[in-house]
Protein backbone atom coordinates (compact mmCIF):
# COMPACT_ATOMS: atom_id res chain seq x y z
CA UNK A 1 0.00 0.00 0.00
CA UNK A 2 1.20 3.38 -1.11
CA UNK A 3 0.06 6.10 1.77
CA UNK A 4 0.19 9.67 1.72
CA UNK A 5 -0.58 11.58 5.05
CA UNK A 6 -1.98 14.57 5.84
CA UNK A 7 -0.86 15.82 9.51
CA UNK A 8 -1.60 19.26 10.76
CA UNK A 9 -0.46 18.96 14.34
CA UNK A 10 1.92 16.48 16.55
CA UNK A 11 2.16 13.51 14.06
CA UNK A 12 2.01 10.79 16.51
CA UNK A 13 -0.36 8.65 14.70
CA UNK A 14 1.71 9.44 11.59
CA UNK A 15 4.52 8.25 13.56
CA UNK A 16 2.38 4.92 14.91
CA UNK A 17 1.71 4.37 11.28
CA UNK A 18 5.21 4.52 10.36
CA UNK A 19 6.26 2.68 13.39
CA UNK A 20 3.31 -0.24 12.56
CA UNK A 21 5.12 -0.48 8.73
CA UNK A 22 8.90 -0.61 10.36
CA UNK A 23 8.29 -3.73 12.35
CA UNK A 24 6.42 -5.71 9.70
CA UNK A 25 2.51 -5.07 11.25
CA UNK A 26 1.43 -3.48 8.20
CA UNK A 27 2.72 -3.98 4.60
CA UNK A 28 2.75 -0.24 3.47
CA UNK A 29 4.53 2.26 2.54
CA UNK A 30 4.50 5.96 3.24
CA UNK A 31 5.50 8.11 0.50
CA UNK A 32 4.79 11.49 1.46
CA UNK A 33 3.76 13.49 4.55
CA UNK A 34 1.69 16.73 3.44
CA UNK A 35 1.53 19.21 6.49
CA UNK A 36 -0.38 22.61 6.30
CA UNK A 37 1.25 24.21 9.42
CA UNK A 38 4.37 24.86 9.29
CA UNK A 39 4.89 24.28 13.08
CA UNK A 40 3.43 20.90 13.03
CA UNK A 41 5.81 18.74 14.64
CA UNK A 42 4.22 15.88 12.04
CA UNK A 43 7.44 17.32 9.73
CA UNK A 44 10.23 16.38 12.45
CA UNK A 45 9.25 13.44 12.75
CA UNK A 46 8.97 12.74 8.63
CA UNK A 47 12.81 13.77 9.05
CA UNK A 48 13.52 11.18 11.50
CA UNK A 49 12.12 8.52 9.75
CA UNK A 50 13.37 9.43 6.06
CA UNK A 51 9.98 10.36 4.80
CA UNK A 52 9.64 13.11 2.38
CA UNK A 53 7.50 16.20 3.86
CA UNK A 54 5.47 18.93 1.64
CA UNK A 55 4.08 22.19 3.42
CA UNK A 56 0.87 23.37 1.61
CA UNK A 57 0.13 25.96 4.01
CA UNK A 58 -3.61 26.50 4.15
CA UNK A 59 -2.76 30.55 4.06
CA UNK A 60 -1.68 30.26 0.61
CA UNK A 61 -4.39 29.47 -1.30
CA UNK A 62 -7.71 31.16 -1.31
CA UNK A 63 -10.21 28.09 -1.59
CA UNK A 64 -10.09 24.84 0.07
CA UNK A 65 -10.45 23.53 -3.68
CA UNK A 66 -6.98 24.96 -4.44
CA UNK A 67 -5.37 23.79 -1.47
CA UNK A 68 -7.21 20.08 -2.05
CA UNK A 69 -5.43 20.68 -6.05
CA UNK A 70 -2.30 21.07 -4.23
CA UNK A 71 -2.56 17.64 -1.95
CA UNK A 72 -3.87 15.30 -4.69
CA UNK A 73 -0.90 16.94 -7.68
CA UNK A 74 1.71 16.35 -4.48
CA UNK A 75 -0.03 12.86 -3.54
CA UNK A 76 0.26 11.58 -7.36
CA UNK A 77 3.39 12.92 -7.76
CA UNK A 78 4.49 11.01 -4.65
CA UNK A 79 2.96 7.43 -5.99
CA UNK A 80 0.91 7.81 -2.79
CA UNK A 81 -2.77 5.27 -3.85
CA UNK A 82 -4.29 5.86 -0.64
CA UNK A 83 -4.81 9.52 1.54
CA UNK A 84 -4.97 8.98 5.47
CA UNK A 85 -5.86 11.79 7.34
CA UNK A 86 -3.99 11.89 10.74
CA UNK A 87 -4.82 14.89 12.55
CA UNK A 88 -5.33 16.73 9.14
CA UNK A 89 -7.60 20.03 10.96
CA UNK A 90 -9.04 21.22 7.12
CA UNK A 91 -12.60 20.44 5.95
CA UNK A 92 -11.74 18.58 2.36
CA UNK A 93 -14.13 19.08 -0.62
CA UNK A 94 -14.83 17.13 -3.52
CA UNK A 95 -11.39 17.58 -5.42
CA UNK A 96 -9.55 15.20 -3.18
CA UNK A 97 -12.52 12.57 -2.31
CA UNK A 98 -13.24 12.32 -5.96
CA UNK A 99 -9.20 11.89 -6.59
CA UNK A 100 -8.86 8.82 -4.27
CA UNK A 101 -12.60 7.25 -4.33
CA UNK A 102 -12.93 5.14 -1.25
CA UNK A 103 -9.16 5.39 -0.60
CA UNK A 104 -9.22 8.16 1.98
CA UNK A 105 -9.40 7.52 6.13
CA UNK A 106 -10.04 9.43 9.12
CA UNK A 107 -8.95 9.22 12.53
CA UNK A 108 -11.22 11.39 15.03
CA UNK A 109 -10.83 11.20 18.55
CA UNK A 110 -15.13 10.00 19.59
CA UNK A 111 -17.05 7.08 19.30
CA UNK A 112 -18.58 8.33 16.41
CA UNK A 113 -21.31 9.12 15.68
CA UNK A 114 -21.64 10.79 18.42
CA UNK A 115 -19.43 14.33 18.95
CA UNK A 116 -18.38 14.83 15.32
CA UNK A 117 -16.78 17.55 14.60
CA UNK A 118 -14.27 19.81 16.39
CA UNK A 119 -13.66 19.58 20.22
CA UNK A 120 -14.57 16.24 20.43
CA UNK A 121 -13.05 15.21 23.64
CA UNK A 122 -14.38 18.73 25.78
CA UNK A 123 -18.28 17.41 23.74
CA UNK A 124 -17.97 14.27 25.39
CA UNK A 125 -16.72 15.51 28.86
CA UNK A 126 -19.63 17.73 28.55
CA UNK A 127 -22.07 15.37 27.52
CA UNK A 128 -20.79 13.49 31.25
CA UNK A 129 -20.51 9.90 29.06
CA UNK A 130 -18.77 7.33 31.12
CA UNK A 131 -16.45 6.01 28.08
CA UNK A 132 -14.85 7.83 25.28
CA UNK A 133 -12.77 6.32 22.31
CA UNK A 134 -12.06 6.62 18.72
CA UNK A 135 -13.02 6.02 15.49
CA UNK A 136 -11.43 5.27 12.00
CA UNK A 137 -13.81 5.77 9.18
CA UNK A 138 -13.87 5.92 5.21
CA UNK A 139 -14.03 9.89 4.11
CA UNK A 140 -17.26 11.10 2.34
CA UNK A 141 -18.34 14.71 2.08
CA UNK A 142 -20.31 14.95 5.21
CA UNK A 143 -17.76 16.07 8.11
CA UNK A 144 -16.90 12.54 9.98
CA UNK A 145 -19.55 10.86 8.75
CA UNK A 146 -18.17 8.11 6.60
CA UNK A 147 -18.32 4.45 6.84
CA UNK A 148 -16.50 3.17 9.68
CA UNK A 149 -14.03 0.54 9.87
CA UNK A 150 -12.93 0.55 13.62
CA UNK A 151 -13.20 1.88 17.00
CA UNK A 152 -11.61 1.78 20.68
CA UNK A 153 -13.24 2.58 23.52
CA UNK A 154 -11.70 4.10 27.04
CA UNK A 155 -13.10 4.50 30.02
CA UNK A 156 -13.75 8.48 30.81
CA UNK A 157 -12.62 8.94 34.61
CA UNK A 158 -13.90 11.20 37.20
CA UNK A 159 -11.25 13.96 37.46
CA UNK A 160 -10.67 13.91 33.26
CA UNK A 161 -9.48 17.02 31.92
CA UNK A 162 -9.81 16.98 27.97
CA UNK A 163 -5.79 16.19 28.15
CA UNK A 164 -5.77 12.51 30.62
CA UNK A 165 -8.86 11.51 27.94
CA UNK A 166 -6.76 12.88 25.12
CA UNK A 167 -3.80 10.84 26.06
CA UNK A 168 -5.94 7.85 27.21
CA UNK A 169 -7.74 8.22 23.62
CA UNK A 170 -4.51 8.79 21.99
CA UNK A 171 -2.90 5.50 22.94
CA UNK A 172 -5.63 3.47 21.38
CA UNK A 173 -5.89 5.74 18.07
CA UNK A 174 -2.07 4.69 17.40
CA UNK A 175 -3.09 0.86 17.94
CA UNK A 176 -6.19 1.15 15.48
CA UNK A 177 -4.85 3.27 13.04
CA UNK A 178 -2.48 0.48 11.52
CA UNK A 179 -5.13 -2.22 11.69
CA UNK A 180 -7.88 -0.34 10.15
CA UNK A 181 -5.24 0.55 7.00
CA UNK A 182 -4.70 -3.21 6.55
CA UNK A 183 -8.92 -3.61 6.45
CA UNK A 184 -9.85 -1.24 4.36
CA UNK A 185 -6.91 -2.43 1.83
CA UNK A 186 -8.44 -5.76 2.07
CA UNK A 187 -11.54 -4.60 1.91
CA UNK A 188 -10.96 -3.07 -1.08
CA UNK A 189 -9.51 -5.97 -2.66
CA UNK A 190 -13.00 -8.04 -1.56
CA UNK A 191 -15.76 -5.45 -2.12
C1 LIG B 1 -5.93 12.83 17.05
O1 LIG B 1 -6.45 12.78 18.34
C2 LIG B 1 -6.99 12.59 16.01
O2 LIG B 1 -8.04 11.77 16.45
C3 LIG B 1 -7.49 13.97 15.73
O3 LIG B 1 -6.36 14.79 15.82
C4 LIG B 1 -5.41 14.21 16.69
C5 LIG B 1 -4.10 14.15 15.97
O4 LIG B 1 -3.06 13.74 16.80
N1 LIG B 1 -8.16 14.02 14.45
P1 LIG B 1 -1.58 13.51 16.23
O5 LIG B 1 -1.19 14.76 15.47
O6 LIG B 1 -1.60 12.30 15.35
O7 LIG B 1 -0.72 13.32 17.42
Amino acid sequence: LRLGVLASGSGSNFEAIARAIDCGQLNAEIRVLIYNNPQAKAADRAKKWGIPSVLLDHREFKRREELDRGIVATLKEYGAEWTIMAGWMRIVTPVLIDAFPDRILNIHPSLLPSFPGIRAIEQALNAGVKVAGCTVHRVSLEVDCGPILAQAVVPVLEDDTPETLHARIQIQEHEIFPRAIALAALQSQNP
